[in-house]
């Protein structure tokens, strides 16, 4: 699709995109996810998060910010692996696309993107969790070349949600 760009976010992002995740998150998981998780994950709990991310000196770590114009689009980020379960592959930690702009590529091209800084951390794989019951994120997910490699629960305390775990033995497969 044309008029998308993707860039690198800043900590002038972090509530915008706080506020983003919030929306997605909650179109996502408003079937799966416990009542006490849309009270806590809030926009005000994501901002400081977001604000603690982007102001981390950990150069493994990138936050991308796709736009159409000036509209904020989709969002992803990636760094080092935070869980054993994903070996010492790179981690795809978030991937967030605005449910109107969906299926026009837009997270097969920020997730190349964040595969590709994952290669140039000299990372050989990517791996990632996504929620048991997200579907549709499953489906882009084996559309895409990812490989089940096993389960974990997340450690909470928010959600201690069911994940399933996809993994690219090479990285390098998901950069065109
Ligand atoms: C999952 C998500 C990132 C996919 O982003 P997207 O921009 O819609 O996906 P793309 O347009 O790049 O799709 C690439 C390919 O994946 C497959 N795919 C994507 N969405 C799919 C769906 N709903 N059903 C089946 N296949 C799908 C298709 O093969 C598609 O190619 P095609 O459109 O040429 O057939 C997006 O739907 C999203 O943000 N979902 C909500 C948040 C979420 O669940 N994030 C993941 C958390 S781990």
């Amino acid at each position: 699709m044309t008029g998308i760009s993707i860039r690198s976010a800043n900590i002038d992002d972090a509530q915008k995109i706080a506020d983003f995740h919030v929306r997605v998150w909650r179109h996502t998981y408003q079937d799966l996810a416990p009542a006490e998780a849309f009270a806590v994950l809030n926009e005000k709990y994501r901002g400081e998060k977001w604000k603690e991310k982007l102001s981390s000196n950990d150069a493994s770590q990138i936050v991308l910010i796709a736009e159409i114009g000036r509209r904020m689009v989709g969002i992803g980020a990636a760094g080092g692996p935070s869980e054993s379960i994903f070996g010492d592959r790179g981690e795809i930690k978030f991937l967030y696309v605005d449910p109107d702009f969906k299926r026009r590529g837009i997270g097969r091209q920020l997730l190349a993107r964040l595969a590709s800084h994952l290669r140039e951390m000299n990372y050989q794989g990517a791996a990632l969790s996504v929620v048991k019951g997200n579907d549709l994120a499953i489906a882009f997910y084996e559309a895409l070349n990812g490989r089940q490699a096993g389960e974990y629960i997340d450690p909470g305390p928010v959600w201690r949600s069911k994940n399933v775990v996809f993994a690219w033995d090479d990285v390098a497969s998901l950069v065109p």
